[in-house]
């Protein structure tokens, strides 16, 4: 192959500027690699290259409890930051299947630009056991843009509640590392109560122990198979001065659900991250059709279509799967689904092409959906 790069004599045209020569040089490498696509080549050769698809080298596997594990991740130059509080979606192929979720972020301050998440394996769950059990350095991951509003305010309250369980402490171990590592420390005062089944089973117990130690904040600690579930009526007991405090929670729906109700009746400030959301169960299900794919599935009232669709086999949109990121958008054609959080229905006649969210969508019906 011979490929013609001469240049004009000077004087006969303007010097070519960065973006027609960066346009020049790409041409001259899109014929080089001809029958591949340029962008194929350089993903091999630098993914992380700006203007790539967004993904990140995993850089380490650290364990934190017996079924937990800190994955720090070395993001592509697209990467924009984040709050403190914030999540990413992360896309793992298992078994073939591109299988997104959604993390929080967990790192603090890093002069390699690296970011972290923290995942709890969960029984029986594909994208959690692979991170935490089978994912190594050096693998790559796709990655979304940081996302969601469960940060501090500004400015910060002067006194904060922090209500965590489980893997519910990963926002806020994310706050609490970039707080306390400001160059003016947070003058305020932080109350820090974390529910886990044992000692040996809190998630990053030993640093929370180590800022109790240091007076940054105060932990209480409750280890629900000694101690039982926290009460959320025990709350002004655990923290008198809780009438002042602005509460962020994140859990399970269980705790969430009653520190809603409970804060709500005494109109105390709350900030709430759910990584899962309330559903609401009513009607039948029914046949979801796809109309593109042309598979068909039986879907029951209590399983969001993006659930039921997978499960059969049918490779689908998605992210949070919580009707947070519309990352599982879908038209509707035909038919009628029931939204899990609220029980409302949605209905599409012949050629609407309704948008719906699957992740929290069930079939209340026959319905086709355009995918
Ligand atoms: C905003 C947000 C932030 C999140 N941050 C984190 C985080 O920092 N660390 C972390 O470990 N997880 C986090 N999650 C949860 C995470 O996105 C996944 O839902 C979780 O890892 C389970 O995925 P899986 O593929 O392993 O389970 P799946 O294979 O999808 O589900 C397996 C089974 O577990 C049930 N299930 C699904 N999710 C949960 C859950 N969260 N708790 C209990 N049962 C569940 C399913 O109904 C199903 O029965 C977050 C979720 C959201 C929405
Ligand atoms: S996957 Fe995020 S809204 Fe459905």
């Amino acid at each position: 192959m011979s490929i013609d790069v001469s240049t004009r004599s000077a004087g006969s045209a303007a010097a070519p500027t960065g973006r027609s020569l960066r346009g020049s040089l790409r041409r001259i490498a899109e014929a080089a690699v001809t029958p591949l696509e340029l962008d194929d080549v350089l993903d091999v050769f630098h993914p992380l290259r700006a203007g790539a698809t967004l993904r990140g080298k995993v850089v380490s596997v650290t364990a934190e409890t017996a079924d937990s594990a800190t994955i720090v991740i070395k993001p592509g130059r697209d990467w924009a930051g984040h709050v403190p509080g914030q999540y990413l979606r992360v896309g793992v192929d298992v078994d073939g299947v591109r299988l997104w979720r959604t993390y929080s972020l967990t790192h603090g301050p890093r002069a390699d630009r690296c970011i972290s998440i923290t995942v709890k394996a969960i029984p029986d769950g594909v994208v959690s056991n692979h991170l935490v059990r089978r994912v190594r350095a050096g693998q790559m991951i796709h990655l979304g843009q940081a996302e969601g509003d469960f940060v501090l305010s500004t400015p910060m309250p002067a006194k904060l509640l922090l209500v965590t369980a489980g893997s519910g402490i990963t926002p806020v171990i994310g706050m609490l590392r970039n707080l306390f590592s400001r160059a003016t420390p947070f003058g305020g005062d932080i109350v820090l109560l974390h529910s886990a089944l044992s000692r040996s089973e809190v998630i990053f117990g030993e640093e929370l122990r180590e800022y109790a130690a240091a007076g940054k904040l105060r932990l209480v600690e409750l280890h629900t198979d000694t101690d039982g579930m926290l009460d959320v009526d025990d709350l002004a007991t655990i923290v008198p001065d809780l009438a002042e405090r602005t509460t962020y929670a994140c859990g399970p729906v269980g705790l969430l659900d009653a520190l809603e109700a409970h804060h709500g009746a005494r109109e105390l400030p709350l900030h709430i991250e759910r990584f899962r959301t309330a559903t609401v169960v009513t009607g039948e299900g029914g046949t979801v059709s796809f109309a593109k794919n042309g598979a068909t599935v039986v879907a029951d009232a209590a399983t969001p279509i993006l659930d039921a669709a997978e499960a059969a086999g049918v490779l689908m949109p998605s992210g949070c799967r919580m009707g947070v990121c519309f990352g599982c958008v879908l038209p509707l054609r035909e038919g009628a689904v029931r939204d899990l959080r609220n029980g409302q229905l949605t209905v599409a006649a012949p050629g609407d092409g309704v948008i719906i969210q699957t992740c929290i969508s069930a079939a209340a019906g026959a319905c086709e959906i355009d995918h």
